[in-house]
């Protein structure tokens, strides 16, 4: 049995399969529309979400399969102090597989341990996003057409976006990848994960201009700073509103740059962005329930 809770987890070769299974679904949808009947999927978020869960639960109807679950932790046996550990106990004999999404970092690994059934890491804490970065993946591969020969500008809370973390941990693992890491000091990307990068040996810089290598990026990934991690409401208020993007700012941009987030968005791009081709973002959302469904056959060994 297979637990997706790094995207390390997963070979070059599966997630380059995964990409494949989704362009076909995207292509024939009704070829998988019964691929899953009778299966369940759970959906257990311990923390908020709107995309990754209903992703998820729509890549299981359009599977023909099943959802059951709850959207927050107050509404579960976990407000009345039940552990993980019993939770996915239990959750495993009403389920298929599991997705999961916790604010606790490494809750899902713990899950895992224990399960009876396949465990989706769905976002722990300020860890890990693996699911996200799949469809980050297939995004890429739809709108650049490749995955490796990219310099890629990952820009806004690199401390505590898991979806930057874990993108940098896939992309890796591709060729000729070059890193512009762009932050204020207080965001910058931890040092576990600058660690990752220097044996890596894969070409990164440290900026907090936003502008400054606008020029060479192929992709611009932005995040939105991350509230519910800060210790200190003013320290969030102070860095909220640190990169806005528009169109001014994409004065120096290639033409066939590729603008992502994983959203929700708060200020970080302006709406004047949205229309102009080189804005993925909602296009990316949509790729999030087409490899969300491949990932799913996959766990639950549909061909
Ligand atoms: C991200 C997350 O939850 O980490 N969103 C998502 O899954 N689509 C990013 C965020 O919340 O800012």
């Amino acid at each position: 049995m297979k637990h997706l809770i790094d995207i390390k987890d997963f070979s070059v070769e599966e997630i380059n399969d995964l990409i494949k299974v989704a362009k076909n679904i995207i292509k024939s949808p009704d070829k998988y529309s019964h691929k899953c009947d009778g299966k369940i999927l759970a959906t257990l978020f311990f923390e908020p979400s709107t995309r990754t869960r209903l992703s998820f639960e729509s890549a299981m109807l359009r599977l023909g399969g099943n959802v059951l679950g709850f959207s927050e932790a107050s509404s579960s046996s976990v407000s009345k102090g039940e552990s993980v550990a019993d939770t996915i106990h239990v959750v495993g004999g009403y389920s298929d597989v599991i997705a999961m999404r916790h604010p606790k970092e490494g809750a899902p690994f713990v899950a895992s341990v224990k399960s009876s059934v396949p465990i989706i890491n769905a976002g722990d804490g300020g860890h890990n996003h693996p699911t996200q970065t799949l469809t980050d993946l297939l995004t890429i591969s739809q709108e650049k057409g490749r995955l490796d020969n990219l310099t890629i500008g990952l820009c806004g809370d690199l401390k505590f976006g898991r979806t930057v973390h874990s993108l940098i941990n896939a992309m890796l693992r591709y060729k000729n990848i070059k890193f512009v890491l762009i932050s204020p000091d207080e965001l910058k990307l931890p040092e576990y994960m600058i660690k990752v990068l220097e044996s890596s040996g894969v070409e990164y810089i440290e900026t907090n201009d936003i502008e400054e290598y606008m020029g060479d990026l192929d992709i611009l990934y932005m995040t939105r700073v991350q509230k519910e991690r800060f210790f200190n409401e003013q320290d969030y208020i102070r860095l909220k509103d640190y990169y806005i993007l528009n169109l001014d700012k994409l004065k120096n941009a290639k033409k066939d740059l590729c603008i992502m987030h994983p959203l929700p968005r708060v200020n970080e791009i302006s709406t004047d962005v949205d229309d102009d081709p080189r804005a993925a973002y909602f296009r990316q959302a949509e790729y999030g329930v087409y490899i969300r469904m491949a990932l799913i056959m996959y766990m639950l060994g549909v061909k």
